[in-house]
């Protein structure tokens, strides 16, 4: 795992557009595999930055999105499908077809999540793949206790990510309890992985994650056994970390051909 320290969010979501936008240069025709929530809207917003300011085509890129609620479609203000068009998708030239993200509306569940499955098989896998972390080291929608092998499927949320998600509904709403997330076992197979968190209340599972136990009770700790995960985190959400001072001798001592910025 490479552990990278920023000032601040803004300077995470900076780094992890610069990643980003230097993967579809090298190929342009990438599999991004994109997480929602709030943590990476700015690195959505520099990405669109860099789409207009320095030309960057996004034309032949596809994407796969880690996550849906059932229920809700894709015109509800807070399905993802809906936030990735406002945050993302609008903003670029991208047609459609390119686009995947869970249906939430499926009448089959279970096939819909084996289509996807399929699907990022047949678009040979995902090169990179975004994610932010759960208080409770949830990483899509794997609770803790998902199997660490799980592929697409439906899941229950937690209580505490129902109650974390009810800002985003109207107050007469029902927060969903059900949602369809890429699995563990799916989420491992990208080339390589962008975790994204910043912020004082990640700071305890940041350090769970990274310097914590492998186990289903913090999903995310399973990318201690990925072969490529930049985990880009801000000052505040490295606090509880034993090794800071090494993280960062890594990161000031990066051969230049490795950097992104
Ligand atoms: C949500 C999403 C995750 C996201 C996480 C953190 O429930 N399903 O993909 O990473 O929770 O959210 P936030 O970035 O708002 O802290």
């Amino acid at each position: 795992m490479e552990v990278v320290i920023k000032k601040n969010g803004e300077e995470c979501c900076s780094l992890a557009a610069k990643l980003i936008a230097g993967v579809v240069r090298q190929k342009p025709g990438a599999v991004l595999g994109l997480a929602t929530g709030r943590t990476p809207e700015l690195m959505y917003s520099e990405l669109v930055r860099i789409y207009r300011e320095e030309k960057l085509d996004f034309s032949k890129v596809t994407t796969f999105n880690l996550d849906e609620y059932v229920g809700l479609s894709p015109k509800h203000p807070a399905s993802y499908a809906y936030y990735m068009q406002e945050k993302f998708f609008r903003h670029l030239h991208i047609s459609p077809a390119q686009i995947h993200i869970p249906d939430g509306l499926s009448k089959n569940v279970p096939a819909s999540c084996d289509d996807y499955e399929e699907a990022i098989r047949k678009h040979g896998g995902i090169d990179v793949q975004v994610l932010g972390l759960g208080t409770d080291g949830h990483i899509g929608f794997n609770e803790p206790s998902s199997s660490l092998s799980s592929r697409t499927r439906i899941k229950t949320l937690t209580q505490k990510t129902v109650e974390a998600n009810r800002s985003q509904f109207s107050p007469e709403e029902t927060v969903p309890r059900h949602v369809i997330t890429m699995g563990i076992g799916t989420i491992m197979e990208a080339r390589q992985c962008v975790m994204l968190a910043y912020g004082e209340s990640k700071a305890e599972v940041v350090a769970k994650m990274v310097e914590g136990p492998i186990t289903a009770v913090i999903p995310a700790s399973i990318l201690q056994l990925h072969p490529k995960v930049m985990v880009i985190i801000d000052e505040a959400a490295s606090r509880k970390l034993r090794l800071i001072d090494y993280y960062q001798f890594v990161y000031k001592n990066k051969p230049e051909w490795q950097r992104y910025e």
